[in-house]
Formats: C-alpha cells, structure tokens, sequence
C-alpha cells in the first residue's frame, strides 16, 4: 500500500510525511532523495545534465538501489555510495530538475521505487507519486503554500536555492511534471503547524480504516 504525498519545494512533504510514516507504522521513501542522488553521481563523473545523451550513456552504468536499513531508515545507494548530506550540496540543488526531466532517469527511479514499495506499507514523497508512479493509490496527498512561505522555510533550514526555478522546471517538464491528481486530497500547509497537517492527513486515513496498528 502506497499513501503519496506530492507537492512542490518545501512545501512541508519530507516532515509531514517521515512523521506520519512513523506514527501509522508505514516505511518512509523520499523520491527526491533518489533524483538527488543520481543528479550528484552525474557531477561527481564530470557529465553535463544539459546533454542527455551523456547522461543514458551514464545511466547505463550506474548501480542505484535503495531499500531500508535495519532499523528501518531508507537508504539511496549509487555506485557502491551512500550519499547523504552530499544531496543537499548547492550544485545539486541547482541541477536536478534539468536531470528529473530526461524520460531515462524517471524510468530507472520510477522502477526502483516500485521494487521497493513492493509488499510493503510505504508514505512516499515527491512530485508525480500519485500522477504517475502509483497513480492507482487512492491515497493521494498534495502539500502546497505560499511563496512567501516556502521561501522561508527554506532560509530557516539554511538553504537559499532558487525554489520558484526549480518548481518552474518541475511543473512544465514534459514527462510526468508536478501537478494535482484529480482525485488528491489538496492541503494548504501555509498556516498549519506540521503536527496540524500530519492530523489532517491522519483523520482523512482514520476514516478509510487506516491507522495506528
Ligand atoms: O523533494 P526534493 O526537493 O528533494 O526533490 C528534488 C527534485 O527531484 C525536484 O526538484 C524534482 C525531482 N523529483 C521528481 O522529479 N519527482 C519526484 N517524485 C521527486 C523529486
């Protein structure tokens, strides 16, 4: 079973949806955290994002997995890394909606997040879980607030990247761009508090029989 949380930058989907993850139980997976990291594999070996055919080329090669460590943490493995803090460089920041757009990455992710939300009980968060990844969940997020709002959300987690580029990129990108599926719950998160969201989404789920176990 798959609850997804989509939204744009900072728009409060990792907290709310680590939190509710641990609250109902489920297994947390951050779909960024993967376009991330195959974004800072590619700069690591010096190729250009801007040239796709380099970037296939790349791809080819690559070893990505991710799963759960023992105690439960998702993890992102690329060529034998395990990246973590390095996904929150700027460079990466700056460069990973160009790659998110190459139909190639999105179907290599888009495979290994299904292999890891097989048989399990997951809340992932990204852009197109419940447009494109799991379009058949009925359990459908979207996360939104203001500008203003997510701009500084940003600065308070010492981040200045240019949020508005990335969501530009993110929402006119031909394949699977960030959007609102019809039949998502829509939740302006721009006056709530994270507990406030998380117990919006909990009463939602509460009603269809899901719940703490
Ligand atoms: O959630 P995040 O800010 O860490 O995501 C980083 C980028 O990854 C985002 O700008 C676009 C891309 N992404 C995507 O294309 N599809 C997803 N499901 C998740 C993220």
């Amino acid at each position: 079973m798959v609850i997804a949380i989509d939204g744009p930058a900072a728009s409060g989907k990792s907290s709310v949806a680590r939190r509710l993850a641990r609250k109902i139980g489920f297994d947390y997976v951050n779909s960024g955290a993967m376009y991330r990291a195959v974004t800072w594999e590619l700069l690591r070996e010096g190729i250009d994002p801007a040239r796709s055919e380099s970037v296939e080329a790349a791809l080819a090669r690559m070893s990505l997995d991710c799963g759960f460590s023992g105690e439960g943490e998702f993890f992102i493995r690329v060529n034998s890394e395990l990246p973590e803090v390095e996904l929150r460089e700027s460079s990466v920041n700056s460069q990973v909606s160009e790659v998110s757009a190459i139909p190639a990455v999105r179907r290599l992710i888009g495979s290994r997040l299904h292999a890891v939300a097989a048989g399990r009980r997951v809340v992932m968060e990204g852009r197109d879980i419940g447009t494109a990844v799991f379009p058949e969940t009925p359990h459908k997020f979207y996360l939104d607030a203001t500008p203003e709002v997510r701009r500084r959300r940003r600065a308070a987690e010492g981040h200045n990247d240019s949020i508005e580029k990335r969501d530009r990129i993110d929402s006119t990108r031909r394949h699977a761009p960030l959007a609102v599926a019809p039949d998502a719950n829509v939740i302006d998160t721009s006056h709530l508090t994270l507990e406030g969201v998380v117990e919006a989404i909990t009463g939602i789920l509460r009603h269809r029989g899901i719940g703490p176990a």
